[in-house]
């Protein structure tokens, strides 16, 4: 055992040398891409929350693209190479995103990127890869801006303009209200985007808000903001945040005698957010990309194998990072390459891709269309209500 340090330091020290060289001379030899393709593994870099306040998102969404590479690997690899995933884990934290991506590009040279769930974070590293081209697939990011930083930034989910009408719809057409509060997280350009296109879809189409309110992720205390919403005497609440705060909010929400349904977007998905609010969320709805009540035999086929080795059910964000993680894998077989450009090309030619999530097609703006499931929360489960589709 001691015999070895010695000598695997100097491996790495030759290591290093090697990649300087390599750097300076421009990569001549490697493909082209400014990336390395070294030898015989394929590395992607992921980004997620798997700590800190919102690491149901980031854990989960892990799961599904360790899934699916670890399937790939079984069978050969892609492109006769084994795939490395190297994950750094931004902790949920502002700032963290942007240093695990740069460590990423210029410390692994990793090919693509696999992150993040919540938009923000997508947000501060998106900048990042589209500098160095290095293609980025978003599994969950559904706040507009996110793939407007440039032609490197993918996602395989719908986006809020879509998912903001979807819940205005839901409101009107179904639950037949009219009358809305608004509360939103003026922290996350997530919850801070739906809202607007809630609201705009709304008011357009014979609703009203009578009362809008604001809080910032981790706070606990809401009611001041609920009592001013009791008040106003609405129909319905919206509140697109994330489900620590809504388990919280809904729990305040009833202790003041707010009984109408209460409403939010993806954000909400977590087995978290049933231990938090309880009881409080019956009576509450939200949009996703999944459910596992689908009995389409792709989703079952993912539930099952999901369930089998995490021992429990996949929620939105683990269906959405096992899409992620197989649309890039057949862009890089498609394109007969993992050189970054031609992998970007190949992603933006995705077409009717069957994923857990639905059907993909990356569309010029490179987002994916698609229709979102409306859950409603029952005692402490989540159950189908709806599809809306585009
Ligand atoms: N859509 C959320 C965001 O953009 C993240 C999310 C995706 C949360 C999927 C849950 C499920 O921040």
């Amino acid at each position: 055992m001691i015999q070895n340090t010695p000598s695997a330091n100097v491996r790495i020290v030759f290591l290093s040398f090697a990649v300087a060289v390599a750097a300076a001379v421009g990569l001549a030899g490697c493909g082209g891409g400014g990336s390395a393709d070294t030898g015989d593994t394929i590395k992607i870099g992921e980004f997620a929350s798997l700590t800190g306040a919102t690491a149901s998102f980031g854990t989960a969404s892990h799961n599904g693209a360790i899934m699916v590479i670890d399937a790939a690997n079984g069978a050969g690899g892609v492109l006769g190479k084994k795939i490395k995933l190297i994950t750094e884990d931004d902790q949920s934290k502002p700032g963290e995103a942007a240093t695990a991506v740069r460590k990423l590009i210029s410390r692994d040279r990793v090919v693509a990127l696999i992150g993040e769930i919540a938009s923000s974070r997508s947000l501060e590293a998106a900048p990042i890869a589209q500098q160095n081209k290095i293609p980025m697939v978003s599994p969950g990011s559904t706040n507009q801006n996110v793939t407007k930083v440039g032609d490197y930034i993918f996602r395989v989910c719908f986006i809020d303009p879509f998912q903001g009408t979807v819940m205005a719809k839901f409101t009107l057409n179904s639950l037949k209200k009219t009358r809305v509060a608004v509360l939103t997280d003026v922290r996350q350009d997530y919850s801070v985007g739906l809202s607007q296109y809630y609201k705009d879809f709304l008011t357009k189409n014979g609703g009203t808000v009578i009362s809008e309110q604001s809080y910032s992720s981790g706070d606990q205390d809401f009611k001041a903001q609920l009592t001013s919403i009791k008040g106003a005497n609405p129909e319905v609440v919206f509140v697109p945040g994330y489900y620590n705060e809504v388990g919280l909010i809904a729990r305040q929400a009833r202790e003041l005698g707010i009984t109408v349904p209460i409403l939010g977007g993806d954000g909400w998905d977590s087995p978290t957010l049933t231990q938090i609010g309880g009881a409080a969320l019956d009576n509450t709805f939200f949009s996703n990309h999944f459910s596992v009540e689908d009995q389409n035999p792709v989703i079952q086929n993912f539930v099952r194998d999901y369930r089998e080795r995490f021992k429990k059910d996949p929620d939105g964000m683990a269906a959405l990072g096992f899409d992620a993680a197989k649309v890039l894998l057949d862009a890089m077989t498609r394109a007969g390459s993992t050189e970054p450009a031609k992998v970007r090309e190949a992603l933006a030619g995705t077409v009717d891709f069957q994923g857990v999530t639905g059907k993909i097609s990356i569309d010029p703006e490179r987002n994916a269309t698609k229709p979102a499931v409306v859950l409603a929360i029952k005692d402490g489960a989540f159950r189908y209500a709806e599809t809306i589709a585009p």
